[in-house]
């Protein structure tokens, strides 16, 4: 078992190249039913943005588990009149286990998570997604077995999900490429840090050439053009996104045994064409499935589950 009892994450650099080796490692053993554990804890969704995937992954994660989750819908809380963040935090903290925080400002969850003494998790903020890049290598780990010295690329706005990958792929030994236009490109800091990680054994590399970046590829990963909270950009932002499409071309230029990942929802005909979402090459369902799959390892090393022995 991974040992992070009473662990935050934040942000994926919150684990070390071995953390993250042992959660993933973790996550094939309860996908496998290999292991099963138990823990009776509670878990708390705190979303200020919509959610499928992570809401119900976590959810269902939890009651495998043998736990509970309670939604916590800002709207029906206190919360979205006003009580102060760490007001609410000190007060939650004395009735759950832990909480997974969607929200928009990274600052936010920072603030929550310095008054609450629970672990506190990232389900996306506008900075990070760590929960989705746990997926997104496992899902990569069971396609081509040893992930190091892979190739991921990303094409499309430097957002979150994009933030997140680059620590990701720094973390795991893989080379990180992302394609944006310029003006796009991803958190500074954030590639600084992913840098420092890769030092000189991977490459994290940067440019507005998304051709250039898919050739020879072994994973061409996208997301929305205009995330949640940017829905007033997204008509602007088409036409500049447009050469950013994962589409069969592109894809052709990249290694013949490439796969397609997407962490959803997906705009078809946007950043990524129906033809490739649908093709052989794309595994946007097991990525998605993998979310439980992580999340419950995550949980189950956060909150210390045993071992149910049969
Ligand atoms: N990929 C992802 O986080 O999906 P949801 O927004 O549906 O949770
Ligand atoms: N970048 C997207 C990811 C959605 C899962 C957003 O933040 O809206």
């Amino acid at each position: 078992m991974v040992a992070l009892i009473g662990r935050d994450l934040l942000s994926l650099a919150d684990f070390s190249p071995q953390e993250l080796q042992e959660l993933l490692q973790l996550a094939t053993q309860l996908k496998s039913q290999e292991l099963k554990l138990h823990c009776n804890k509670v878990l708390g969704l705190l979303f200020s943005k919509a959610s499928t995937r992570t809401r119900v992954s976590f959810t269902v994660a939890m009651y495998q588990l043998g736990g509970q989750v309670i939604d916590l819908n800002p709207n029906v809380t206190q919360v979205s009149r006003g009580e102060p963040l760490q007001d609410t935090a000190r007060v939650l903290d004395r009735y759950l286990d832990v909480l997974a925080i969607r929200t928009f400002a990274q600052q936010d969850l920072e603030t929550f998570a310095s008054y609450a003494k629970i672990p506190v998790i990232n389900a996306l903020t506008d900075l990070e997604h760590p929960c989705q890049i746990l997926a997104d290598l496992l899902t990569i780990q069971e396609c081509f077995g040893d992930i190091s010295g892979l190739t991921l690329t990303y094409v499309g706005d430097g957002n979150n999900v994009a933030n997140s990958l680059m620590l990701g792929c720094a973390l795991a030994g893989m080379n990180v490429r992302v394609a944006t236009p310029k003006g796009y490109e991803p958190d500074l800091s954030i590639v600084e840090q992913a840098r420092a990680i890769a030092g000189d054994k991977t490459e994290v590399m940067l440019t507005d050439d998304p051709e250039l970046a898919a050739k020879g590829s072994t994973v061409l990963y996208t997301d929305v053009w205009a995330s949640m909270g940017q829905e007033t950009e997204a008509d602007n932002r088409l036409p500049i996104f447009q050469p950013y499409q994962i589409s069969e071309e592109l894809l052709s230029l990249a290694d013949p045994e490439a796969i397609v990942l997407h962490c959803l929802p997906a705009h078809r005909g946007e950043e990524i064409t129906e033809a490739v979402l649908e093709g052989s090459q794309s595994r946007v369902w097991e990525q998605a499935e993998n979310r439980l799959h992580a999340q419950k390892a995550l949980l189950a090393s956060i909150l210390g589950a045993e071992q149910v022995l049969s």
